[in-house]
């Protein structure tokens, strides 16, 4: 690829395999995340990359705009960013905290878009440009007790799928994709904020039995889209079979999350 890579939430999970995966193929690399320790851990992973960490909180949008520079400044050029640092949020609509609504949607959401944004002139310098973002399998339904995260993941998709439209009309050297993995065994659960009725170590577990994917099989998935100019990369099977439900049967998916839930997560 030789390119320069951007990835957001490096220090853990996916992030952390997508290093990986574009250090191997030759990717110089600005790696962020507001966690150091876990993200000096990726960077040590990494012996013979191009590597430079950057301690970065996503939620922070004139620090977004900050880091675009500077990574600029240090690289001379940015190919590729990955909006990929995410927290995930368990409560219901009426048990939900306004502060922990908006920590999602300052992360989840905010964090993608200031970071699109802010590292757009950057990738239409470069003549050869990808924005991917990563919503989720919750940008595609909706799901009890995952209202902030769906909404922060939706938005996510819309936002992707209306950039990517626009910089093909306007002639730009961008591409951009956008991510929705399935359940994929990373540190996502266990950092997880929950309602205060949430039973935490029981969703845990539930998160860590349902988990089919593990972090770097989605880095390939990922790197693998990303080379296809894919606009919308599932990861997963779940990811799959969830896409498919959708589209079979639209809105009408509806009452089997029901089901699933009930038994699963109202008992
Ligand atoms: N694991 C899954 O099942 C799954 C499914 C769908 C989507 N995703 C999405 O994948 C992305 C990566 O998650 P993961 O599963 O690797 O989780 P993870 O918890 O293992 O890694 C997330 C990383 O983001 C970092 N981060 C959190 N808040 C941040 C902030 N404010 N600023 C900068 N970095 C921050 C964390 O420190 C961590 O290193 C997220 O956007 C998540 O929503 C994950």
């Amino acid at each position: 690829m030789n390119k320069v890579a951007v990835v957001t939430g490096a220090g853990s999970g996916i992030g952390r395999a997508l290093a990986k995966a574009l250090a191997a193929r030759g990717c110089r690399l600005a790696l962020s995340d507001v966690n150091g320790i876990g993200l000096a851990e990726t960077v040590a992973g990494l012996k013979e990359a191009d590597v430079r960490s950057y301690h970065l909180d996503v939620s922070d949008r004139d620090a977004i705009y900050a880091h675009a520079e500077a990574v600029a400044a240090d690289f001379g050029q940015i190919n590729l960013v990955i909006n990929n640092a995410g927290v995930a949020l368990s409560a219901s609509i009426r048990e939900m905290t306004d502060e922990d609504f908006k920590w999602v949607m300052d992360i989840d959401f905010w964090g993608v878009a200031h970071g699109s944004r802010a590292f757009l002139p950057h990738l239409i310098a470069s003549g050869d440009g990808h924005v991917v973002n990563v919503s989720s399998v919750f940008g595609l339904i909706g799901v009890p007790k995952q209202s902030a995260y769906n909404a922060a993941k939706f938005a996510v998709r819309g936002f992707t799928e209306a950039l990517r439209q626009e910089m093909k009309l306007e002639e730009q050297p961008v591409a951009v994709s956008c991510v929705h993995p399935g359940g994929i065994r990373t540190n996502i659960a266990n950092a997880a904020r929950m309602g205060r009725s949430e039973n935490a170590a029981a969703q845990r577990k539930g998160f860590d039995k349902m988990a089919m994917t593990t972090p770097e099989k989605a880095a390939a998935i990922i790197v693998k889209g990303i080379l296809k100019d894919e606009s919308r990369i599932l990861v997963g099977p779940d990811a799959w079979g969830i896409e498919a439900i959708n589209r079979l049967l639209g809105a009408a998916y509806q009452p089997l999350v029901e089901r699933f839930s009930r038994k699963n997560l109202y008992r």
